[in-house]
């Protein structure tokens, strides 16, 4: 008897992992990309519609904020796979719009979308951000049409191509750069509207909205006016919980609480990289 249930349970066990080793790779990619799209690429700061009370995630990625500026008047788009949102495109045109900035007919989605940083994406980010984005419930929600007549934006200075797992797991700063540019981290802290070459992390960019306008802060390796004698916990605590290192809290429109859920690891590689960023005063 005891050599029968035991023979069983050898055999549920065979078959409970021969028909769950494809499945667990699945899951593993959407994992991927649940971890990428809520935490360190922060989708839903724009993609989640705002509620009186903050983000509302029960309609969780299916389109949010309006921005309308001199260039463009356009809205964060549904993502969901609804009709409405991302329900009829290929996966290589998801892929397409993020790594190109054009939709499946040809026309180039507005700047505001951070695209120039999204070229460094590795081919299996790119599978994970996609087969999570097809696990969302489908939203039923128009957004208004673009307005929008330009071109997608330049790539990012190092981000004109996918930087391999390989290089990054060599190298922990390399790893950082990887994160802190799909983070789109520099899009905020550079004033690209200021003469001369962008100072690259130097902040002084105006970020206007609801909270009135919060001035993006200097996030290089200067010792006075940047991060050069924080601690490496400081500049954590500023990135996940949005106090800076005087005990100041941070305003918005910085995701903080999107922040929060980067894993301490890939933390600590974006403070490597970010003590690489050179000092521009
Ligand atoms: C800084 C705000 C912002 C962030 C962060 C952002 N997006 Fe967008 N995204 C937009 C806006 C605004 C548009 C609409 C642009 C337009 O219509 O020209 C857009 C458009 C898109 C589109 C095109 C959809 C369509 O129907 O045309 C896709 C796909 C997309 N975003 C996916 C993502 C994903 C995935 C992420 C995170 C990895 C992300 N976006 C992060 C603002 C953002
Ligand atoms: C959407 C724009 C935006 C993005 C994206 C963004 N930030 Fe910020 N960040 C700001 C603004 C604005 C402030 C200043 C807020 C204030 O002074 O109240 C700030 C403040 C900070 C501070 C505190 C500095 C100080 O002197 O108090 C640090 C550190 C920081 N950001 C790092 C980062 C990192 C690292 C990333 C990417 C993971 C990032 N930021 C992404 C807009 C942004």
């Amino acid at each position: 008897m005891g050599n029968i249930v035991t023979f069983l349970t050898a055999c549920i066990s065979l078959l409970f992992v021969a028909s769950t080793t494809a499945p667990a790779a699945a899951d593993d990619l959407t994992e991927r990309g649940a971890y990428l799209v809520n935490t360190v690429m922060a989708c839903g700061n724009c993609h989640t519609p705002m509620g009186p009370q903050g983000p509302d995630m029960s309609r969780a990625l299916s389109g949010g904020l309006e921005f309308d500026t001199p260039g463009f008047h356009v809205t964060a788009s549904n993502l969901t796979p609804h009709d409405t949102g991302l329900g009829s495109w290929s996966d290589e045109e998801i892929k397409r719009a993020l790594v190109e900035g054009r939709r499946p007919d040809g026309s180039a989605l507005a700047p505001i979308m951070p695209t120039s940083f999204y070229k460094v994406l590795t081919p299996r980010d790119l599978d994970a951000i996609v087969a999570y984005l097809r696990t969302l419930p489908p939203v039923d929600r128009k957004v208004p049409a673009p307005e929008y007549a330009g071109d997608p934006p330049p790539a990012f200075p190092g981000a004109e191509a996918p930087i391999a797992e390989e290089d990054q797991g060599a190298d922990p700063v390399r790893k950082g750069f990887y994160l802190v540019t799909i983070a789109h981290c520099m899009e905020c802290h550079t004033d690209w509207e200021a003469d001369g070459p962008p100072a690259i992390g130097a902040g002084g960019r105006p970020l206007p909205g609801p909270w009135g306008v919060s001035i993006s802060a200097n996030i290089t390796n200067d010792p006075h006016a940047g991060l050069g004698e924080w601690t490496d916990e400081e500049i954590v605590r500023a990135v996940t919980a949005g106090v800076s290192r005087d005990g100041r809290a941070l305003l918005p429109p910085m995701g903080y609480p999107f922040y929060a859920g980067i894993s301490p690891d890939d933390l600590a590689a974006m403070v490597a990289y970010l003590r690489t960023v050179p000092s521009t005063h």
